[in-house]
């Protein structure tokens, strides 16, 4: 250490001795107070609610490469304080609009010049500024670290300050981001294992202190590849509860040109710290002034339904960026999927080949398998089905050569996203939809090879939208090409965002699987319609009961998710020899589509497989997926949820005027959501262009799920318009219904009520072991 180096830490001493005192920043309704403060160089914040801790002191800063660490000799320079409070609509979601409420402080941090040693010297002749914005909202905290790129940016009142000179920031690679979440005692969590290449995990219900006897246990049946990273390592969102009955959920929102956020605990003083995904150097971050890091943030609710009724992640994230947003809509889709899913059929074409190489392998010649699903006459069956029964879209995989070299072979150059298999007619298959007011989804798995992906990207979006595509099926499974990266390091969760920022330039909507966990970024990129990036429907009976009830707590706060619902043949040894039962009846399948949010809805099931329970799966074809209200009315982590929603009329039929626009496409079809809701009758075809639209009806469902044990649950109606009659149609679990696998199961047993209902009704309401209900109300 240089003398002057030695001056300047005495000096600092001095300075932060003065400065011992926090500075303090409260929620709008005054229930939250956030606390920040020097000590030492060091800064930390830390969060009460009604005067008790919440967030007991936690550091703040980072480690980094090639100079002295932002991690003391900090001056706290400046605070400025401001508030906001707008309401915003989003394209699509579960509410109209969202107010975003909160306080700020801005703080001002200064390692002053000399006082930290850098290769370049930089610090001898300038400061190094790093600011933390915090906002405060009622429900929760969120802040971030910000490097300006210059010292004047700051916006610092004093004269003495001023001078236009650079950060001594300027690049910095980060070794490690320092961040804490100091929790107050031994909480109880719902989490799933740190790991730097799948999210596809049940989840862990625990006390901190056990996970780390439970971390291994806890990857039992869950995706692949695992890259941990530590025994007490977990995943955000992560949801925790306090023996005083507090919600506590950490998670970060806005993660762009940065590592995706695990945390990291120290079980003997349960204080969590961020741990970043390194790429494949061991950087977690190269970052260039003037930046932002992504919002840390620690929701603090006092109830369930309140953490399912927050928006704090959407609101740290920016407003839209697209101007022109008309082409975005809600889907409610089927597809050619479960069949391979489930073992039934196969996404390649052909046995014949012990490998393939695109442009060299003649698939013309090859022998047929005889089991490829996405065949001409297997797609026109499910578009007819879609049809008749008023959807909006049909996926289909395994239409594109490479199939037979998909999985684990570390491929790069593994599709080309543009050449269909010769018994898919990808020109005829999507005028045949078009006529029949369906459209196509594409399925681009790029099996991780993100190089090869980014290749022909713009080929593939180009053929998209030749042929009147609007969506896209996105996959990432297997080890990420170029090797040594992630799945959730900064420069592949870069390519998951070029991946829509290109995409929205061809007004085609993303639903990438495998992807890095949401954060959000949906608000601003409405074109990411969904996003797999958790354990969903693939992993049959793997799931564990309860599992669907605490995703909405976890996963989807970043944004929706495509679980993919809707299994009315839940023993899937019907399907093949090795097929096993899930853990689900069909009652917990409809459930699903009103307590798990997602503006893109999947019935996930085979046509045959729906026929003979036509009944029940009018509540699939009727339900809407964009909402004006949401309500939770009764949820527990782990437990139950249970959710009331709103249509929100001006989407209900937004696919299908899209597909109508089409040269080829239908024009006037009527998804059957716009029908149930404008109680349109089943003779009525098509809507003509003259034709006047009835008036809709006040429209309502409530949805319900539970884990292994029944429950029965009084819902009262008083959402609903008071003096006016609905008609109710519940659909709910048998008596001896049971979606465990034993004895007993009997996933299929279920019965459908109608009555008549007002807003001083109460229903109740049986749900069975893995079971559920649905319910949707009509005004009469
Ligand atoms: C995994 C995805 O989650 C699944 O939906 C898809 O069918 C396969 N990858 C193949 O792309
Ligand atoms: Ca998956």
């Amino acid at each position: 250490m240089t003398k002057r180096t030695l001056l300047f830490l005495a000096a600092l001493c001095l300075l932060t001795a003065v400065q011992a005192q926090p500075v303090k920043l409260s929620s709008p309704d005054g229930k939250l107070e956030l606390q920040f403060e020097v000590k030492d160089g060091v800064p930390y914040y830390a969060l009460d609610r009604l005067n008790k801790p919440v967030v007991l002191p936690s550091k703040m800063g980072f480690t980094l490469e090639w100079r002295d660490d932002l991690a003391h000799a900090f001056v706290l320079k400046d605070t400025q304080y401001d508030t906001f409070d707008e309401t915003w609509e989003p394209v699509w979601g579960e509410e109209a609009s969202i107010r975003n409420h909160y306080n700020e402080m801005l703080v001002t941090l200064e390692q002053p010049v000399g006082s930290v040693e850098s290769m370049d010297h930089s610090t001898e002749k300038w400061a190094t500024v790093m600011k933390i914005r915090f906002r405060l909202y009622d429900d929760g905290l969120g802040f971030r670290y910000e490097f300006p790129m210059f010292r004047e940016e700051l916006g610092v009142r004093s004269e003495a300050l001023a001078g236009n000179t650079p950060n001594a920031l300027n690049y910095f690679w980060i070794k490690e981001e320092l961040t804490e979440f100091a929790m107050t005692g031994d909480h109880t969590a719902w989490w799933i294992p740190g790991d730097l290449d799948t999210q596809e995990f049940n989840y862990t219900q625990s006390r901190l202190s056990q996970i780390r006897e439970l971390w291994d246990a806890s990857h039992k049946d869950g995706g692949w590849p695992w890259t941990g990273f530590s025994p007490t390592g977990v995943q955000t969102a992560l949801q925790m509860k306090t023996d005083d009955g507090l919600y506590l959920n950490i998670h970060e929102a806005a993660t762009l040109d940065y590592p995706t956020m695990h945390l990291d605990l120290d079980d003997e003083k349960l204080v969590f710290r961020a741990f970043l995904s390194p790429d494949a150097t061991g950087y977690k971050g190269r970052l260039q002034a003037p930046c932002t890091t992504p919002w840390r943030t620690v929701m603090v609710c006092e109830s369930a339904t309140d953490v399912l009724a927050s928006r704090l992640i959407l609101n740290l994230n920016e407003p839209c960026v697209l101007e022109d947003v008309s082409w975005i809509h809600p889907v409610k889709y089927m597809g050619v999927w479960w069949e391979m899913i489930s073992g039934k059929s196969s996404w390649s074409y052909t046995n014949d080949f012990p490998s393939v190489r695109l442009g060299e392998t003649d698939y013309a010649h090859a022998k047929p398998n005889g089991s490829h699903g996405a065949n001409n006459a297997n797609v026109r069956r499910y578009i007819d089905f879609a049809a008749e029964n008023g959807f909006d879209a049909l996926l289909i995989e395994g239409w594109n050569i490479g199939w037979e070299d998909w999985y684990a072979k570390q491929k790069d150059f593994v599709f080309d996203f543009i050449t269909p298999y010769p018994d898919f007619d990808l020109p005829a298959l999507n005028k045949y939809a078009h006529e029949k007011g369906i459209r196509l989804i594409m399925h681009h798995e790029s099996s991780a090879s993100t190089l090869n992906y980014e290749r022909w990207m713009e080929k593939a979006y180009n053929l998209m939208n030749q042929y009147g595509y609007d969506a896209v099926k996105g996959g990432y499974v297997g080890t990420i090409i170029p090797f040594g990266e992630g799945h959730y390091s900064q420069p592949i969760n870069n390519h998951y965002h070029y991946a829509i920022v290109e995409a929205a330039k061809h007004h085609i909507m993303v639903n990438s699987h495998e992807a890095v966990r949401p954060t959000g970024l949906c608000r601003t990129w409405p074109n990411m319609i969904g996003n797999e990036s958790a354990m969903g429907t693939e992993f049959r009976e793997r799931i564990n009961p309860g599992h669907t009830t605490i995703l909405p707590f976890t996963r989807l706060q970043g944004g929706p998710m495509d679980y993919t619902p809707g299994i009315f043949e839940t023993d899937m040894g019907k399907i093949v020899s090795w097929g096993q039962k899930m853990k689900t009846t069909i009652c917990n399948q409809l459930g699903l589509y009103v307590t798990f949010y997602s503006p893109l809805q999947m019935a996930a099931d085979f046509p045959e497989h729906y026929e003979p329970f036509m009944d029940a799966f009018q509540f699939i074809k009727d339900v809407a997926v964009d909402w004006d209200k949401s309500l939770y009315l009764m949820a527990e982590p782990g437990d139950y949820i249970v959710t009331a929603r709103h249509p929100k009329l001006s989407t209900l039929n937004k696919a299908a005027e899209g597909v109508g626009t089409l040269a080829d496409g239908k024009k006037g079809v009527i998804s059957n959501a716009m029908r149930f809701v404008y109680a349109i009758p089943d003779e009525v075809q098509l809507l003509t262009p003259n034709s006047s639209l009835p008036t809709p009806r006040d429209v309502w469902y409530v949805g319900g799920i539970t884990d292994e044990n029944a429950r029965e649950v009084t819902v009262k109606l008083d959402f609903l318009k008071p003096g006016v009659k609905y008609e109710a149609t519940i659909y709910a679990d048998a008596k001896d219904a049971s979606g465990i696998p034993g004895d007993h199961y009997n996933p299929q047993a279920y019965t459908i009520t109608k009555k008549t209902v007002t807003s001083k009704s109460a229903l109740k309401l049986k749900m069975a072991p893995c079971g559920g209900f649905a319910v949707s109300l009509r005004s009469l």
